[in-house]
């Protein structure tokens, strides 16, 4: 009954999908825990490039079970968006795609606050994806969200929709239109909505512990990343989920004995898309060259992201929380041009060294990184198969990360492509997932 869960470990776009697109012939389940619409999952297969938001990284392959589950916040009209795009690509979703009668749907009230609020915030903006995810999931906590189970009773839903109309009228000027739609309308809209996404919605839970204790092996897919989880990363610049391991119990309904193994996703530098403390960003030449190098814009909203250098202080913080046992090290070839990378190996605030994260984002936004240089290795790593064949100071790289942040490196990830992927044959990631 093994169930392993693959995790961001920064602030999201660590590469998650390819990992969980690589891993996933090796699985019978991929199942996605958390956010919705907000993340952003590219994978590469030959020269075609699928953007996935909603739909579980593992849909390309034809023989594995895809779960949303009750923790992802569902945007009807995109969700079906996507399984069109999938089905003219000629991706197998019908059988393959479950959705949890138990998740939350975003409605057009939802988006027009986070608009609202995003507008109204000015300097002091989150930086949201505006898609209306946060506010949906105070929707779910306040106890009046509209759920995927509710769709197949209008009266239910008109009911619904109308509360959250009225809770969502900010005090400000200009309102988005999205908070002028009439509740009949929108109400009228979701019914249909639900009729489309009908055949694929199950009670995920108990299929899950169903195939779980049948000896399916289910790969738990995180959205987002650590530093974005509600409790745990740079509160108020988070996302409004559980996106560490934790959450893939409470958004897929299994118990944490189900879960095996952690694996986590981290890139070889650091992005983060949005507001909030980096301490490590480079906003410069160097930060603007990882970002062309890495293709570092938005899949969701197109934004270019902050770029800035491998933090080890997040990396550890990360690990401790997720008890990560391996780690996916990705968009390696990007450093491959560089002199010299520094790992951030401290913080200095205030004069002081400071080796742990600081839950006041005050605190984190004054601290100086310190750093350690490591030789660059200028070559091309993009073709390499073999970590043996990577350059000396590239294995040299790997080898400080892992010993500074305190766990194996299992996987490499040298470029966007699924083959080009080194994976480590002693690693954990290999011994729990052979191949089939
Ligand atoms: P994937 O799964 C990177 C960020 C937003 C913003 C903050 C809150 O692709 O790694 P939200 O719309 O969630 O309320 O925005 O969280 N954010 C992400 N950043 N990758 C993601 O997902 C993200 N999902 C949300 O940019 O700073
Ligand atoms: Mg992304």
């Amino acid at each position: 009954m093994p169930g392993f869960v693959v995790v961001g470990s920064q602030w999201g776009d660590e590469g998650k999908g390819k990992i969980v697109d690589l891993l996933t012939e090796r699985v019978d389940i991929v199942a996605r825990y958390g956010g919705g619409p907000n993340a952003g999952h590219t994978i590469c297969v030959g020269d075609r490039r699928f953007a996935l938001h909603h739909i579980p990284s593992g849909i390309l392959r034809a023989d594995v079970l895809c779960v949303i589950g009750n923790g992802v916040v569902i945007d009807p009209a995109s969700l079906l968006k996507e399984v069109g795009a999938l089905r003219e690509a000629g991706v197998k979703v019908e059988e393959n795609l479950r959705l949890s009668d138990r998740a939350h749907l975003i409605l057009p009230y939802h988006r027009g606050i986070d608009i609202a609020r995003e507008e109204a915030a000015r300097d002091g903006r989150l930086g949201t994806t505006r898609l209306g995810v946060g506010p949906t999931y105070e929707s779910k906590a306040a106890r009046y969200g509209l759920r995927v189970a509710d769709l197949y009773d209008e009266a239910t839903v008109l009911e619904k929709v109308r509360v959250v109309a009225a809770a969502s009228r900010p005090a400000g000027a200009a309102l988005p239109a999205e908070l002028d739609a009439p509740p009949e309308e929108v109400a009228e809209e979701y019914v249909r909505l639900g009729r489309a996404l009908r055949p694929f919605v199950d009670d995920t839970a108990r299929l899950l512990n169903a195939r779980l204790d049948e000896g399916a092996v289910v790969l738990c897919e995180g959205a987002q990343g650590t530093m974005l989880d509600l409790d745990h990363g740079t509160y108020p610049y988070v996302t409004s989920s559980t996106s560490t391991a934790g959450g893939a119990c409470t958004g897929l309904g299994i118990s944490p004995i189900r879960v095996d193994g952690v694996i986590g996703v981290l890139k070889a530098y650091s992005t983060r898309v949005g507001g909030g403390p980096f301490p490590t960003e480079q906003d410069n030449d160097l930060g603007r060259l990882i970002r062309e190098r890495g293709r570092e814009y938005g899949s969701t909203t197109g934004r270019p992201r902050r770029c800035g250098w491998f933090d080890a202080l997040v990396a550890r913080y990360s690990v401790t929380l997720n008890q990560t046992e391996s780690l996916a090290l990705t968009l390696f070839d990007v450093l491959d041009g560089f002199d010299a990378i520094p790992i951030c190996v401290a913080y200095e605030h205030g004069g002081r060294r400071i080796e742990t994260l600081p839950a006041d984002p005050g605190v984190l936004r004054g601290c100086k990184p310190i750093y350690e240089v490591l030789p660059g290795w200028k070559s091309d790593t993009s073709s390499v198969a073999r970590f043996e064949d990577l350059p000396r100071a590239g294995r040299d790289y790997v080898a400080a990360i892992e010993k500074i942040v305190g766990c194996e490196v299992g996987i490499i990830s040298t470029s966007p492509q699924r083959e080009r992927t080194i994976l480590r044959p002693k690693s954990r990631i290999a011994h729990w997932l052979p191949p089939r």
